[in-house]
């Protein structure tokens, strides 16, 4: 049986955007599905039964993936695509937010929609699986280079975003695969292919994570994926524990696929391999894997099929696979044919005719079929500025007024991007709205800050100049005074491995922002006695050069807006959105203030990565080592102000003994008021810390649950929170179990990770 973790939200908030979907499909229980795979597997060839296991080849076909067709029972090629920020490599889609976008907004409404219309764009487009959502890299190490692909630093709201992602594709009937598994955390050395130019590698990077980190922290996303119904699971390219991901029985068979009774998430779909994450497919359909992708010409693909073929590969297992892959299929109801056709060519996005080589097709190969209306851009200029973290706001500089005519806009982020960045999105220059690589979309229609801006401001009849020049340092100067208010805009790029960035291999070389951005903000805040700094970045930046600059009025953090990057910033700069995101992530005053570093280094052929923080990873860290941040986990400003009922209500306690895993054990209410004079929505956070029986390395606080608000002036709302048993838990090493304990939890409710407002003992027994 399914059980859904993250309360079922009530349209509320975004009624008007959620009330334009048709009606979601019912997705089919994993047992009627298993019902109807059986049979259908039963009546296959031992060839057929390998293509449904095997991709047809990198770049054979139209999709990121392909599985062959079987004409005879009519069974269409599977169409695999990416990714997690809208479809990757295919023309009239959306660009949606990144994930930590969508993550700074704490809005289980806007995560559910924005991967709902994700699915309708899969549907359209023929896809039966999206290569989404992300539930790791978490965001270890900060400058990571794929951390923006997931939803932030912490693996409850990890959770709770895996989750509504997952409902949101598979509503549509488009197979959610939930990504990377396990403790996939940096891009340097996560395969050996990748790291030829860094010397003789033979191995990837081994991730050596403590059974406990892996079941609390990095697991922990997949559970609420499995959950809400995943249909299938990519596994990762890196080692863990010494064994690769994608060969590993411990942590396929076992951790992901086995019985819930030891500890195992008991997932029911289909396990495919990262992109060439194994060169040796049987010892990975062994561990566990069901589908080896991409398959390949003499690597991962004909070789296994042939092999699996001549030595009567382990038949049962074959079986399996195909089995969980076809459940995948019926559970999504792909059986009744609400797809559309494959119609794109995500290889080559730009040719109208081509091949397609694994179907011997020559001819179109590019359709065009239009699958981005106007409500997913809504939907995304929503998430874009209701993500938006405002950090600093001083001498009421924002909103912006009636009284600002003149604007001055600086850097190269508030421009156009005027190069073409191809299918993996390597952009080096323009606004920044989505990292590089796999998770990137099509840059087709972005709306820039600086014509939008310039847009709204000519219909307010002021004035704007600009200076895109970076490093024009004596035209900066020479425009920014004079001005009502200046912008200045900063970023910091990262992406996938496979591909350099201004010297950057995916993970970035440090986490200052790009092309002197220090130096632009100092420059322009020596001229500009109103500046206000607008980030667009992947993760967390030093902002120490000029945060307490006292001409810098105001602080901007973007994130990764997606295609409606301009009209959702002027949404916010102007008040029509009151920003209402708070940071998924730390930003410290020092990088060295961190846990966790990229193992940027190795002197051997086999890197290793010791996870020794555990548990500790980004505000956990901060906490347990009394490292003041610059700005901590969950902050986030607004144009009005939230007071804080002063006491909690508490249910009283269930007994352990009588609760379940993810049952509730017990209620807490607080109140919370808009004490200001404009409407706005607060994110309030419950923090749980475990009693002190807990062993050592357990945090001293963690987030337990969060819910948005919506507030009109003066009005006070009653917010309550379920904290369930698994809440409660933690993996206990000895026992090879979950455990929670008999004792008293601290439970704090506030603003942020430091601004806890209102805190209670609960005694559960
Ligand atoms: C990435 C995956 C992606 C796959 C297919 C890999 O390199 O790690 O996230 O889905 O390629 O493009």
């Amino acid at each position: 049986m399914v059980v859904l973790l993250a309360t079922p939200f009530v349209a509320g908030q975004h009624a008007d955007l959620l009330s334009q979907f048709s009606t979601a499909i019912t997705p089919r229980t994993w047992d009627e599905a298993y019902v109807l795979a059986a049979p259908f597997v039963a009546q296959l060839s031992l060839t057929e039964k390998i293509s449904l296991t095997t991709g047809t080849g990198i770049a054979l076909g139209p999709c990121s993936g392909n599985v062959a067709n079987i004409p005879r029972l009519n069974f269409r090629y599977l169409c695999l695509q990416d990714g997690p920020a809208g479809l990757r490599g295919v023309d009239l889609v959306t660009l949606f937010p990144a994930g930590i976008t969508t993550g700074a907004t704490w809005d289980r409404e806007l995560l559910y929609l924005r991967s709902r219309a994700m699915g309708v764009e899969n549907r359209l487009k023929g896809v039966n699986v999206a290569l989404a959502p992300v539930g790791g890299a978490i965001g270890r190490a900060p400058a990571a280079g794929r951390g923006w692909e997931s939803f932030g630093a912490d693996p409850w709201l990890n959770g709770v975003a895996n989750a509504e992602s997952v409902r949101g594709l598979q509503d549509e009937g488009v197979v959610a695969c939930a990504k990377h598994w396990i403790a996939n955390e940096q891009e340097k050395y996560r395969l050996v292919i990748d790291s030829i130019a860094y010397g003789p590698i033979f191995k990837s990077l081994d991730s050596q994570v403590s059974q406990r980190a892996l079941r609390e922290l990095y697991e922990w996303p997949f559970f609420d994926a499995v959950q809400a119904g995943a249909g299938s699971v990519m596994c990762s390219y890196q080692r863990v524990n010494s064994e690769y991901a994608c060969e590993s029985a411990t942590m396929i068979a076992q951790h992901l696929k086995g019985n819930s009774s030891t500890g195992g998430l008991g997932f029911r779909g289909f396990v495919m391999t990262d992109w060439f994450a194994s060169a040796a497919p049987d010892l990975a359909a062994t561990a566990g894997v069901d589908m080896v992708m991409p398959g390949d010409l003499g690597l991962t693909g004909i070789a296994a099929a042939t092999k699996r073929a001549s030595t009567g590969f382990n038949g049962t297992r074959l079986d399996e696979m195909a089995v969980r892959t076809l459940a995948a299929w019926f559970k999504m109801r792909q059986d009744e044919g609400r797809l559309g056709n494959i119609s794109f060519s995500s290889w080559n996005p730009d040719s109208e005719f081509g091949a397609w080589v694994d179907r011997a097709y020559i001819g179109q190969i590019n359709f065009h079929v239009p699958a981005n209306p106007p409500l997913h851009a809504a939907i995304s200029r929503r998430i874009a500025a209701e993500g938006t973290v405002l950090l600093k706001n001083t001498k009421g500089a924002l909103p912006l007024g009636a009284g600002i005519k003149r604007v001055g806009i600086f850097g190269n982020d508030a421009g156009p991007i005027t190069k073409d960045c191809g299918t993996f999105t390597i952009c080096e220059e323009g606004t920044l709205v989505v990292g590089w690589g796999s998770g990137s979309g099509l840059i087709d229609h972005v709306v820039d800050p600086l014509s939008a801006i310039t847009e709204h401001v000519s219909a307010l009849s002021g004035s704007v100049d600009s200076v895109l020049d970076d490093y024009d340092y004596a035209g900066i100067r020479q425009k920014a005074r004079d001005q009502d208010v200046c912008l200045a805009f900063i970023n910091s790029r990262s992406g996938e491995g496979t591909n350099n960035v201004q010297g950057n291999q995916g993970d970035r070389n440090n986490i200052t922002a790009w092309r002197d951005g220090d130096t632009l903000v100092r420059t322009v805040a020596g001229e500009c006695a109103n500046t206000i700094v607008v980030i667009h970045s992947v993760g967390a930046i030093i902002m120490e050069p000029w945060i307490e600059h006292p001409n810098v009025t105001a602080v901007v953090l973007a994130n990764l807006p997606g295609q409606e990057s301009g009209n959702s910033l002027v949404d916010v700069l102007w008040g029509a959105t009151n920003p209402s995101g708070k940071l998924p992530y730390t930003i410290a005053k020092q990088e060295a203030d961190y846990c966790c570093r990229v193992q940027y280094e190795w002197t051997g052929f086999f890197p290793e990565q010791k996870f020794d923080e555990a548990l500790l990873i980004d505000y956990k860290w901060f906490d347990a080592k009394r490292i003041a941040p610059r700005f901590e986990f969950g902050f986030g400003l607004s144009y009005t102000n939230f007071t804080y009922g002063g006491t909690l209500g508490i249910s009283t306690p269930k007994s352990l003994a009588a609760t379940g895993f993810v049952d509730t054990v017990f209620t807490v209410t607080t109140q919370v008021t808009n004490s200001g004079d404009v409407a706005g929505k607060e994110v309030v956070q419950l923090y749980l810390s475990l009693p002190s029986a807990a062993p050592a390395g357990t945090p001293v606080r963690q987030l337990r649950g969060f819910e948005k608000v919506a507030l009109q002036p003066r009005e006070t709302k009653q917010v309550s929170f379920k904290v369930t048993r698994r809440d409660l838990s933690y993996w206990d090493e000895t026992a090879k179990g979950w455990l929670a304990l008999k004792g008293a939890y601290e439970i704090s409710v506030g603003a942020s990770s430091r601004d806890l407002l209102a805190t209670a003992n609960v005694v559960v027994s």
